[in-house]
């Protein structure tokens, strides 16, 4: 039987059981896991039935920013994606009430994209009542060039679930009225009843979406021209040439971000390792656009080792302190295997 157990209860304690809360074991009417009291004061736990499986998802109930710290972008991305799917599963979205996921482009989604998309496949989740706003589009790009965010989603996530096509929201960056895009954008979010999860990643400025340093952290959705950080680090996707990126692009804002109920980065690699001190360690601030994660009060962020490299050894010591204790990052990566 798994059990988790908070470490200083180890030696002393013997947990009582909450077993009503507990779907139980046909064979011999036991729990099929059994909390100890200390974790079970933090922690929500649902049970459900997939195919012929017992799922029991235990949720750690959040006030402050999570950090945890994967050992590279493999299990980063197994664990976002697992964090993903036990959110849509929990929320047991319908036609009428759906799951509102919030979707970045980029290469640092792409491995959680794929592990979405294997679950998918499995049966373990499905996305016929979950409705998607990406973040973010260029300007001016037509929308099948291979590098809009347009193709970006449908040949790397959307093609390969069974979302309904009706339920995607990408920005349009060739509409005629990009203002009036923008707005009726921010509309659609609200209509929509707001997002329940925004996913994303950062650039090495510690931009989220394309909200460049200085942007207004209460900003929503609008047209930003983009920073020559930003074109040259996108120009690998635009044979490394800077002029051929696009200058502006429209994305939603911080504010529109910050409005989810919870939030999820990922941040991998060294080239992100400043942005994420920044993140972490330093003070809420326009110019790391990332930093107003630190307001939110459901805030997480996924990241591997060498992202972590400029973290003082205090704070990286206390989240993966924090991690062991909790016991959960191995909890997520297996979830569904
Ligand atoms: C672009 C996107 C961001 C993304 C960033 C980092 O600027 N607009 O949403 O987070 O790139 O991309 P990558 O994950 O490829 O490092």
């Amino acid at each position: 039987m798994p059990r988790y157990t908070h470490p200083d209860e180890r030696i002393n304690s013997c947990p009582t059981q909450r077993d009503s809360d507990h779907m139980r074991c046909a064979k011999n009417d036991r729990p099929l896991l059994e909390l100890s009291a200390r974790t079970r004061k933090y922690t929500t736990t649902n049970t459900y039935k997939l195919k012929n499986k017992t799922l029991i998802l235990i949720q750690f109930k959040l006030l402050i920013m999570r950090v945890v710290i994967t050992k590279d972008y493999e299990s980063m991305s197994k664990w976002a994606a697992h964090f993903v799917a036990s959110k849509i599963l929990e929320a047991n979205p319908t036609p009428e009430h759906p799951f509102k996921l919030g979707c970045p482009t980029g290469s640092s989604p792409l491995g959680m994209y794929r592990e979405l998309a294997r679950l998918n496949k499995k049966g373990v989740i499905s996305f016929q009542n979950v409705i998607t706003f990406n973040m973010d589009e260029y300007v001016g790009l037509p929308e099948n060039h291979p590098e809009s965010y347009h193709s970006f989603m449908w040949n790397n996530f959307f093609n390969h679930i069974d979302i309904k096509p009706e339920n995607v929201h990408i920005l349009n960056g060739n509409a005629p009225d990009l203002l009036e895009e923008c707005a009726h954008y921010e509309q659609m979010i609200e209509d929509a009843g707001g997002i329940d999860l925004f996913m994303g990643g950062i650039g090495p400025d510690g931009h989220i979406a394309f909200n460049e340093p200085g942007s207004s952290l209460s900003s929503k959705t609008r047209i930003k021209t983009l920073t020559t950080n930003t074109l040259q680090a996108n120009s690998r996707f635009f044979d490394n040439d800077i002029n051929k990126v696009p200058k502006q692009a429209l994305t939603v804002g911080v504010g529109t971000v910050m409005a989810a109920r919870e939030v999820l980065i990922m941040c991998n690699g060294h080239v992100k390792a400043r942005a994420l001190k920044q993140a972490i360690e330093n003070g809420v601030n326009h110019m790391w656009t990332v930093s107003a994660l630190q307001m939110h009060q459901h805030g997480n962020i996924v990241c591997d080792e060498e992202a972590c490299c400029d973290l003082n050894v205090s704070t990286y010591q206390y989240f993966t302190d924090k991690q062991r204790i909790e016991g959960l990052v191995e909890h997520y990566i297996d979830m569904f295997d």
